[in-house]
């Protein structure tokens, strides 16, 4: 302690011999000190014209871009130049400006330090130099501003601590910005010395520790950010004496405690109130609903328990309300009327309250009389179930609105239709049934439908067909039947995924399938799709994982296949496929799963495939393959590689427990092997090589065969 006093002595005494030295700097030109400053920043191309029309006499630099001037002696007051492409360092040189009041270099490419020369800036009010790329420590020599009225430097690669000095000695400072830096340590008690302070960030750094209560006695703070740090402990109890706190952001941390029951009384301003992301406890406040003017309640992802209040119908001006990821309850005796009560927040826009396991009963009709101002509803992975109401379509404005992994049950009412501005629809995972209304095709803006795992019948209605914007389209695990209509191939941006897997499809796979050239994802399993596999698959040249696999395809060779090299999963195992597996597999270079289990393939096994590096599944079984198995590549682990139900094969590792090779049968298979290869080497494209695997199932004998799972096939859930 006494150690700490006696350098505090030492530093006042620099000090202030400093300030004589920076007397004399006064002296010295500004203009010249200005060209120090043009010296090390570096004005980038286009903007780096600022800099350089910094030129000529220096006795001219009153009128450079940015800079003011003021008094005879022409000092300068304010240097300012934002958003102008500087990159550089920022000059030592500034701390000679001595009547300098604003500095704002804000939103450019600064890197370096912050000079702690700027600590000789003793008139400067307002500093800013966020949105650049400063490293290194906040110099505790800032602190020696004390007219400073605001500091900005978030958005920099700040680390270290926050100098507690600067509590002690900026007391006139209204405005703190540090936030988005990579801030360690504790906040500093001191800061409670900062009377003056309306505004106080410290978001998104590493600092720990707890909430100086210190901080509730700074009357005038309306705006108080903490969030995403890893502050612990509770909130002080004087936080909620800050009655003019406007906003207040301690998400994202590591707080706890209850939220006090008054809270509703202690803050008469509070339009921002951010508790999400935490360990706070207990119920939601009835009295929150005394805070009328609060436009955004986040209280997302913490351990809250009980109902939510009604009372929130009084919250007027609320637009945004997460409650999701907690513990609130609701059943079909209480709990839900808070729904009903918000239909009285006219301005609501987003309400989540997904992820509540205790969100139980039906969902309450009165969600239909939300305010029409509505965009985002999302209440999936609670408990809730009952049937959409018919009258959903009144929320004409939603644009998210998701339902999965709920129980909601009955039919999509024909009005979802009236939901035109609706970009994501996601009922997946629920107990809807009937058919998908054909009004869906009226959701003009749909980017996203996701009805998968429900129990939706009949056909696939092709009013599909016209939405336009549609990304992905997710309806696996239904009982819809009937035929792909074959306008679902035409939409025109699909990219995602296009996922009509295990339903009850049936009829051939139209050749339009090869217009979804940006597709990345075809899963078409477990239907009763039958015939060949068409010419125009090959037109889906960006395809990643083609799923044909668990159908009746049978195949001839399609003509025209064009080059899928970012195929990576190929599944047709389950199918009536004959014929070889031809050498040419081995050319589609990113193959990193194949099935081909359950079919008739016959002939060799490829000696191509132990050369493909990217290879981790193979699945052969249940086949009529023939000939050596190889011992190279995929084939030297059985873990991920599978043989077994081909009564004709040999050799391989030891492990595979297979006859060894008779000599003949070998050289046979070599040269059989050698023939191949030579054909493979005629054959350019990879899918052409995926072609001639459909083309071998020419000789498919029909057969019913019973489905049974492959050993490697994955378990779809
Ligand atoms: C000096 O700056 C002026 C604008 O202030 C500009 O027009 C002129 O081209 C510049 N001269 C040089 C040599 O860069
Ligand atoms: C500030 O001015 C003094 C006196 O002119 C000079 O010696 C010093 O180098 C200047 N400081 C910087 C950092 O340029
Ligand atoms: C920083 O402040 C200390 C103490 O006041 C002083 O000795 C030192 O010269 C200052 N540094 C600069 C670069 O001005
Ligand atoms: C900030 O800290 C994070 C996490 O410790 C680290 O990943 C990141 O690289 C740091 N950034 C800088 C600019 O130091
Ligand atoms: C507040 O500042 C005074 C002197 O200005 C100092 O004595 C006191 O320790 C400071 N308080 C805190 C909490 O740092
Ligand atoms: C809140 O303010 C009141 C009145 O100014 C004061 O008596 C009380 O101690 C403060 N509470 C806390 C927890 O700081
Ligand atoms: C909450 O607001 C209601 C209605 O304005 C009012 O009657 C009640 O007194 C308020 N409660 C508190 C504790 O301020
Ligand atoms: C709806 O708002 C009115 C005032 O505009 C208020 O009287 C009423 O109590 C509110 N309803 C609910 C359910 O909060
Ligand atoms: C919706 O609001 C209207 C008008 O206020 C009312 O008549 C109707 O009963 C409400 N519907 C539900 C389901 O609450
Ligand atoms: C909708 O909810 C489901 C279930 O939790 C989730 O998997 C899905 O990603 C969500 N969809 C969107 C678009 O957020
Ligand atoms: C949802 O469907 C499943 C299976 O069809 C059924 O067992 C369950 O009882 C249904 N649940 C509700 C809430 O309808
Ligand atoms: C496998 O790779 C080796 C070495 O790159 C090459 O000599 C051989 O011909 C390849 N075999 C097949 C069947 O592609």
């Amino acid at each position: 302690m006494a150690k700490h006093s006696g350098s505090l002595l030492l530093l006042v005494i620099q000090s202030s011999s400093m300030s004589i030295s920076t007397l004399l700097a006064t002296k010295a030109d500004d203009g010249a000190t200005l060209l120090a400053f043009k010296a090390a920043a570096i004005g980038g191309a286009g903007n780096g014209a600022t800099l350089a029309s910094w030129n000529g006499s220096t006795g001219g630099y009153c009128t450079w871009e940015g800079v003011r001037c003021r008094g005879r002696h022409r000092q300068v007051v304010a240097l300012s130049l934002p958003s102008h492409g500087l990159t550089g360092i920022l000059s030592p040189a500034v701390g000679n400006l001595s009547s300098l009041r604003f500095l704002n270099l804000r939103s450019n490419g600064l890197s370096g330090s912050i000079p702690a020369s700027l600590g000789r800036l003793h008139r400067l009010h307002t500093l800013d130099l966020s949105h650049n790329a400063f490293s290194g420590e906040i110099p505790v020599n800032l602190s020696s501003c004390t007219s400073l009225m605001v500091m900005n430097i978030r958005f920099n690669q700040l680390h270290g601590h926050v100098p507690s000095e600067l509590g002690n000695k900026l007391t006139s400072l209204g405005s703190l910005r540090l936030g988005r830096n990579n801030l360690t340590g504790t906040i500093p008690v001191s800061l409670a010395n900062l009377s003056s302070l309306v505004a106080l960030e410290l978001s998104f750094n590493q600092l720990e520790g707890t909430i100086p209560p210190g901080l509730g006695s700074i009357m005038g703070l309306y705006y108080l950010r903490l969030a995403f740090n890893s502050l612990c402990g509770q909130p002080p109890a004087s936080l909620y004496n800050l009655s003019s706190l406007e906003m207040l952001q301690i998400q994202g941390n590591m707080l706890e405690g209850s939220i006090p029951a008054d809270i509703g009384t202690r803050f008469p301003r509070m339009a921002i109130l951010f508790y999400g992301i935490n360990y706070f406890t207990g119920s939601i406040p009835t009295l929150l609903s005394n805070l009328t003017k609060l436009q955004a309640l986040d209280l997302h992802d913490n351990c809250l328990t009980g109902y939510v209040p009604h009372m929130q119908g009084r919250l007027q001006a609320l637009q945004r309300a997460a409650l999701s990821s907690n513990m609130l309850e609701a059943n079909n005796r209480e709990g839900w009327e808070f729904i009903t009560a918000m239909s009285n927040c006219s301005q609501l826009q987003q309400l989540f309250i997904n992820y509540n396991d205790a969100f139980t009963g039906k969902m309450p009709i009165s969600i239909v009389n939300l305010s029409t101002t509505m965009q985002i509803l999302n209440v999936q992975d609670t408990r809730i179930s009952g049937s959409i109401p018919s009258a959903i379509g009144n929320l004409v404005n939603l644009n998210f609105l998701n339902a999965s992994n709920t129980f909601i049950s009955g039919v999509i009412p024909d009005s979802i239709g009236k939901l035109v501005h609706l970009g994501m629809l996601c009922y997946g995972n629920t107990n809807l049934s009937g058919q998908i209304p054909s009004s869906i095709g009226n959701i003009s803006m749909l980017t996203f439908l996701d009805a998968h795992h429900c129990n939706l019948e009949g056909p696939i209605p092709s009013s599909i067909g016209k939405l336009k914007n549609l990304l992905a389209l997710d309806l696996s695990m239904n009982r819809l039947n009937g035929s792909i209509p074959k306008d679902i191939f035409k939409l025109p941006v699909l990219s995602s995924n296009l996922d009509l897997s295990y339903n009850s499809l049936s009829g051939p796979l139209p050749s339009e399938v090869g217009s979804l050239g940006n597709l990345n994802n075809l899963f078409l399993s477990g239907n009763q799709l039958s015939g060949v596999i068409p010419d125009g698959i090959g037109d889906c040249t960006v395809l990643q994982r083609l799923w044909l696999d668990n159908n009746s395809f049978e195949g001839s060779r399609p003509q025209s296949l064009n080059n899928m090299k970012g195929l990576n999963e190929l599944k047709l195992s389950m199918n009536d496929l004959s014929g070889k597996i031809p050498d040419a597999i081995g050319s589609i270079r990113n193959l990193q799963r194949l099935y081909l289990a359950h079919n008739n393939l016959s002939g060799p096994i490829p000696l191509a495939l132990q050369n493909l590096t990217s290879l981790s599944v193979l699945d052969l079984s249940f086949n009529n393959l023939q000939g050596e198995v190889p011992k190279g590549g995929i084939f030297a682990n059985i873990v991920n590689m599978s043989v077994t139900g081909n009564n004709k094969l040999c050799g391989g590792i030891p492990h595979l427990h297979l006859a060894p090779c008779q000599m003949n049968s070998v050289k046979t298979n070599r040269r059989g092997h050698m023939k191949s290869l030579t054909l493979a080497l005629a054959v350019t494209s990879a899918l052409l090589l995926l072609a001639s695997v459909v083309a071998l199932t020419q000789l498919f004998r029909k057969k019913l065969r019973q489905k049974q799972k492959s050993p490697l096939q994955p378990q779809r859930v």
